[in-house]
């Protein structure tokens, strides 16, 4: 792991995203491998050509997708995250899988802000982390940046309930004296973004609390 920690505002998500939550998405992967949206993830990557590709995760946390994609024929991941919690038991799954070689782990670096730190990659992977971030529009301009073939990326609904349930996350935040806080982004908007820096729509898939979009270079 190369280690950057405390850097670009990473101590919010490392009061969030913490062991305990690793913990518990490892255990959901051994267990039952990829959740639905994963492997709607997992299936726009290889409809675009996984094979010998370099991915780009960020905010990957332990990697489940990337162990997915490196036994589909990725050569190579890289994953960013904000939050250090994820790194023991990433290092876990990564052994158990027997990829160290084909993975490089990076903590406390935002792509969106240090946009120039970071290597190209064939496929940029997001899941469940624009709703993470306050500005979706900017860390998906640094993604469709980093991308030489497709950014795919998971994102929640925006209706009703998906804003109730985030409004009420957020207040149950505050009271718990957290400053990390969700965000439900306009699709439309975010769409735009990658549109704008030459992506166009592969496809989109949704799904009760996730929906999947795949963009590809024009
Ligand atoms: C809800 S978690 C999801 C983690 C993982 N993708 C999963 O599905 O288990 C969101 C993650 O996004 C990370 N994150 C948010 N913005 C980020 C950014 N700009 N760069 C890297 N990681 C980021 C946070 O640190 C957090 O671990």
């Amino acid at each position: 792991m190369d280690a950057c920690c405390g850097a670009d505002g990473s101590d919010k998500y490392d009061a969030v995203f913490d062991e305990r939550f690793a913990r518990a998405v490892a255990r959901r992967y051994r267990r039952h491998g990829l959740s639905r949206a994963e492997r709607r993830i997992v299936e726009f990557a290889t409809a675009v050509g996984i094979d010998g590709a370099s991915v780009l995760e960020i905010g990957g946390g332990v990697g489940e997708i990337q162990l997915e994609l490196l036994a589909r024929g990725a050569s190579s991941t890289a994953n960013l995250e904000l939050a250090a919690a994820y790194e023991t038991e990433a290092a876990r799954l990564i052994e158990e899988a027997g990829v160290t070689e084909r993975v490089r782990r990076r903590v406390g670096i935002d792509i969106a802000r240090r946009p120039q730190l970071v290597e190209t990659a064939d496929v940029v992977v997001l899941h469940r982390v624009v709703c993470c971030y306050d500005d979706a529009a900017r860390l998906l301009t640094a993604a469709a940046d980093h991308a030489r073939r497709a950014v795919v990326f998971s994102y929640p609904p925006s209706n009703w309930l998906s804003r109730a349930f985030v409004r009420l996350s957020n207040l149950a935040l505050r009271l718990g004296d957290r400053s990390y806080q969700g965000f439900v982004h306009r699709p439309d908007e975010m769409f735009r973004v990658l549109r704008e820096r030459g992506l166009r729509p592969l496809g989109r898939r949704r799904g009760p609390v996730w929906n999947v979009a795949g963009f590809v270079r024009a």
